[in-house]
């Protein structure tokens, strides 16, 4: 387990306890916090944007050709930071105890 801070798109702060081997969106989804992950995870509806905290980006994992796409994707509909991210490629680890994101506007 993992506990997440999560600034909400009301800016309201709460903590959750995600699944390690889980990916951060299903624990953000099932915790109501407006994601939706309606793809279930394949990086293709961009339902999952967070903002990634800055002191976190460089312990996650890079990238990926297909993330990548999608965010570009996405940017025509939502604001991009350097922090964003889909969290459903964001795999939850013992490492990413204290996690901070923020839930990206809706799509
Ligand atoms: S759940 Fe669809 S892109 Fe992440």
């Amino acid at each position: 387990m993992a506990s997440v801070k999560v600034i909400g798109r009301d800016g309201g702060v709460s903590e959750l306890a995600a699944m390690a081997g889980c990916p951060l969106m299903e624990a953000l989804r099932d915790a109501s916090t407006g994601v939706e992950g309606t793809c279930g995870g394949a990086c293709s509806c961009g339902t999952c944007h967070v903002y990634v905290d800055a002191a976190w980006m460089d312990r996650l994992p890079a990238k990926s050709e297909d993330e990548q796409l999608m965010l570009d994707a996405i940017g025509e509909l939502v604001p991009l930071k350097p922090g964003s991210r889909l969290s459903c490629q964001i795999p939850i680890s013992a490492e990413l105890e204290g996690l901070v994101v923020e839930i990206a506007p809706p799509l």
